[in-house]
């Protein structure tokens, strides 16, 4: 259940015109929690969600314990969503899961897994986002690709098939939505350290940056960058675009 209080439920019954409205999937750790604190900082009405409890508490932060690939759960937010701001502005849909394995080992429950969370997951929120940004005309969706597809990664089969998948998905999207004012697009960080990829050998981190075009890890301000340039109002012309860190095409 949200971790909100009720007085400041009814005080952000339905957001101002003024205020941003942001969600961002799998704000726990990593990649999402920077971006949820970068959102909150700069004063948007932030919503995150992830399947473990987080401890970001901030007045203008609401967090979701939830499954992104759980249907329900992720309508339940949704509605919740509506009640309490009447509008969502931005989506970010970060939250996602690799395994490195080669393809002769890779269980059928980590396909399952990846493919239910990447893909299922990144589906579903888009989804029910929308439905809430098309009552304003009005929306912006960034959704997470990964270098692994365009680069092959060995080991990283069902990891880089789920992102092109996603990659498809924001390409379709784009045109399903445009006419509702909602752009799609997504980006595509390089080896970044998070828990994702601390368990990758480091010569196959090594081999991975050689192949990038600028070869060195990205970080959190590389990856902001490009989803506050894809949120902005002004990149209404920008749509069904995936734009890879370090030179990687
Ligand atoms: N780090 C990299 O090198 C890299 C490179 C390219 C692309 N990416 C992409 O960047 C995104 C963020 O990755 P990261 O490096 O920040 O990973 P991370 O540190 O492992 O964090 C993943 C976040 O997603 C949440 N999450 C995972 N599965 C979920 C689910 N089914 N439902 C809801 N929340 C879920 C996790 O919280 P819970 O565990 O509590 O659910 C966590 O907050 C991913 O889409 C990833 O594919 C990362």
């Amino acid at each position: 259940m949200p971790r909100v209080a009720s007085r400041k439920r009814r005080a952000w019954k339905r957001a101002a015109m003024t205020d941003v409205v942001t969600l961002v999937t799998g704000t726990r750790k990593g990649i999402g929690r920077f971006l949820a604190e970068h959102y909150v900082a700069q004063g948007h009405i932030v919503y995150g969600c992830s399947r473990q409890a987080s401890d970001l508490v901030a007045d203008n932060y609401t967090h979701f314990c939830l499954d992104v690939a759980d249907e329900r759960a992720v309508r339940r937010m949704m509605s919740h969503l509506r009640r309490a701001t009447g509008r969502l502005d931005h989506l970010v849909n970060n939250a996602g899961v690799a395994a490195m394995n080669h393809a002769m080992l890779t269980p059928l429950s980590t396909v399952r897994s990846i493919l239910d969370t990447n893909v299922t997951g990144t589906f579903l929120v888009c989804r029910e986002a929308a439905k809430l940004m098309k009552a304003e005309s009005y929306g912006r969706i960034v959704n997470f690709i990964s270098v692994a597809a365009p680069l092959h990664v060995e080991g990283e089969a069902i990891y880089a098939a789920s992102k092109s998948a996603v990659q498809t998905l924001t390409q379709i999207l784009a045109r399903e939505l445009a006419g509702f004012g909602i752009t799609v697009n997504a980006v595509g960080p390089t080896p970044t350290m998070t828990d994702l990829i601390r368990s990758v050998p480091q010569d196959r981190i090594d081999r991975l940056l050689a192949s990038q075009a600028i070869a060195r890890l990205g970080n959190f301000d590389d990856i902001v960058n490009v989803v506050d340039f894809f949120l902005k109002r002004e990149s209404g012309f920008v749509t069904a675009q995936s734009l890879y860190l370090g030179g990687v095409c």
